[in-house]
Order: C-alpha cells, then sequence, then structure tokens
C-alpha cells in the first residue's frame, strides 16, 4: 500500500481533525503518502485533493470542524458521480480510502467498496445514530456542549421562576436529548423514538409548580418535533410562562473533548492498520471501552436501538 486518501464528510462534529491527524500520522509512519480530499466526495469528485505531511496536520487537535472542510454531495449519489469518484481514485494511484462521516455518507463509503474500492469508514456523527458502535465522534463534544447551555439556561430559568423547553440536534434519534436530559436533570426529554404524552408532562408540571419547584427544564430531540410547537401546546395545558431556546448549529462546534481526541485517534490509526492488511467495507466501533470493527453493511442496515436502561434511568430521575 503506497498512498491513501481521506475524506470528512456530511455534517462536520468535533474529533474530524483529530482524526485526520491520526490517520496522516499513522499513515506517514508505515511509508504510505496520504492524499486528502476537500469538502467530502466533491473534492474527489472535483481532484480536490493534496498531498499532506506531518505538518499540515500539526496544531488541529484541539480544534472543532474539519480543515478538509465537509460537504453533503448530492452528485456522488448518482450512478456516474460513482464512476467519476472511482476513475479519479485509479488515476490518482489511491490504494484505499478512508471515509469519515455519517449515514450518508458511509453510504457512498459502501458503494466504493461494492465497485472494488478498499474502504474504511469511521462513524462520525453527532447524532449517534449509527448502529454497531456506542459512541461515535462527535456525541460526547456535543453533549458538552449541550450541558454547559442547560446549566447556564437553569440559572436564569430559576431567577424567573419559569419553564424552558430547549431544542437539541438529532434528527432520527434521541441520544443526545435523553443523554443530555440526564446528565442536567431536566424535568423530561422528548425524543423521536417514544411518543410522548401531552397531558401527562403537563399534569407532572403542575404538580412540581404546587411543590413550589418552579423552574424547569424540558429538552426536545428535533426530530420529536419543533420545541416552539411544543412549548406552544403546553402553554394551553398549564398556562405558564415558558421560553423556547434552540440550541442549533452550535452544537457541532466547540473544542473536542478528551473522550473525541482519544476515539478520534484511536479509529484514524485502527483505519490505516485495517487497510493496511487488506480489510475494506468496515467501521471502526467502540463497544463497552473495545474499539473493533463491523461491516458497512450491517451498520447501515440496522436500526441503533436506544439504551433501554438510560431510558429508565431519565425516566427514574425526572420528577
Ligand atoms: O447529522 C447531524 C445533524 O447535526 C442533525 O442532527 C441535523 O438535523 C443536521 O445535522 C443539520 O445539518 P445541516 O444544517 O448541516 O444540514
Amino acid at each position: 500500500m503506497k498512498r491513501i486518501g481521506v475524506l470528512t464528510s456530511g455534517g462536520d462534529c468535533s474529533g474530524m481533525n483529530a482524526c485526520v491527524r491520526s490517520i496522516v500520522r499513522t499513515a506517514l509512519s508505515r511509508g504510505i503518502e496520504v492524499y486528502g480530499f476537500k469538502k467530502g466526495y466533491q473534492g474527489l469528485l472535483d481532484n480536490d485533493y493534496r498531498s499532506l505531511t506531518s505538518q499540515d496536520v500539526s496544531g488541529i487537535i484541539g480544534r472543532a470542524g474539519t480543515f478538509l472542510q465537509s460537504a453533503r454531495c448530492l452528485e456522488f449519489k448518482t450512478d456516474e458521480g460513482l464512476k467519476r469518484g472511482h476513475e479519479n481514485l485509479i488515476d490518482l494511484g489511491i490504494d484505499g480510502i478512508v471515509v469519515i462521516g455519517g449515514n450518508g455518507s458511509l453510504t457512498g463509503a459502501l458503494k466504493l467498496h461494492d465497485i472494488g474500492v478498499p474502504v474504511v469508514g469511521i462513524p462520525a456523527s453527532i447524532d449517534n445514530d449509527l448502529y454497531g458502535t456506542d459512541m461515535s465522534m462527535g456525541v460526547d463534544s456535543a453533549l458538552n456542549v449541550i450541558v454547559n447551555a442547560v446549566d447556564m439556561i437553569r440559572d436564569t430559568a430559576s431567577s424567573h421562576d419559569r419553564m424552558f423547553i430547549i431544542e437539541v440536534m438529532g434528527r432520527n434519534c434521541g441520544y443526545l436529548a435523553l443523554a443530555s436530559a440526564v446528565a442536567t436533570g431536566a424535568e423530561a426529554a422528548l425524543i423521536p423514538e417514544v411518543p410522548y404524552n401531552l397531558d401527562d408532562i403537563a399534569r407532572r408540571l403542575k404538580r412540581r409548580f404546587k411543590e413550589k419547584k418552579t423552574n424547569s427544564i424540558i429538552i426536545v430531540s428535533e426530530g420529536a418535533g419543533s420545541a416552539a410547537d411544543f412549548a406552544a401546546k403546553l402553554t394551553e395545558k398549564v398556562g405558564y410562562d415558558i421560553r423556547v431556546s434552540v440550541l442549533g448549529h452550535m452544537q457541532r462546534g466547540g473544542n473536542p473533548s478528551v473522550f473525541d481526541r482519544v476515539l478520534a485517534s484511536k479509529m484514524g490509526r485502527n483505519a490505516v492498520l485495517a487497510l493496511e492488511k487488506g480489510e475494506s467495507g468496515v467501521m471502526m466501533t467502540y463497544c463497552d471501552s473495545v474499539y473493533s470493527s463491523i461491516t458497512l453493511t450491517e451498520a447501515l442496515s440496522k436500526q441503533r436501538p436506544l439504551s433501554q436502561s438510560l431510558l429508565d434511568l431519565a425516566a427514574l430521575l425526572e420528577s
């Protein structure tokens, strides 16, 4: 193996830079050159790449975002796009590629594998919606951003005896909402996987107010509906002063946590070693503190179950 490619694709997340750094330095230490493609699959189609040196990845481990930049490339999803990407890889003499991204990006990686390109995927999405890994890259950093924000909102909520509905990301997956609800002591979490009962939530909140617990936080996953809609419905039921806060894209920024830096570095190194061993069509995983891999086919064909123990804990601790 003489030359590999790397790209970061889809929604960015903290840890992508640390991961590219690890891939570059691992590969260089084994005599393998690394081409970094800009803006995900778009760079592959446009031949927008450069050979990365150890110096190129210096000083980026603590920075969020991705210096290679990222994009959601619709053209690559077409047969012509895939063909052009494949041809470009052959012309550039690339022996394998590491794709860092979420669901859509890894689906592209599987397509490359299916037409014969050696590919290793690294799960990176703050949503934590990929099957086969306990944690995807970026999740822990996003949770830290959410928890800091919710703690600050709790400060003002308590000064004003207010209820806040806080919307967090998670297109189809309630992990961020549920984990952050547990970590901030939120009164409830609304997630796409479990339908909520408005009357039950209203009853609980009224009881809290009677008990003079006059500030409340409810965390809503974007996949469960908009916080504004929910606040309107809840206001009709309880008649309290409710404020809405949508955390938005700040959740994808901020310095990567220690956990994400280590996870990104280990998965990056393991991806290069896997390609070198001739593995392809696999996604790096982290389960029960063990780093391993599963096939992309399995990772992409199964739905990640929401942890029942986390659900039970959230329900137990809500008041
Ligand atoms: O996939 C991660 C995610 O953060 C989702 O939770 C969110 O819906 C989406 O990306 C928004 O991404 P963008 O604004 O980049 O399309």
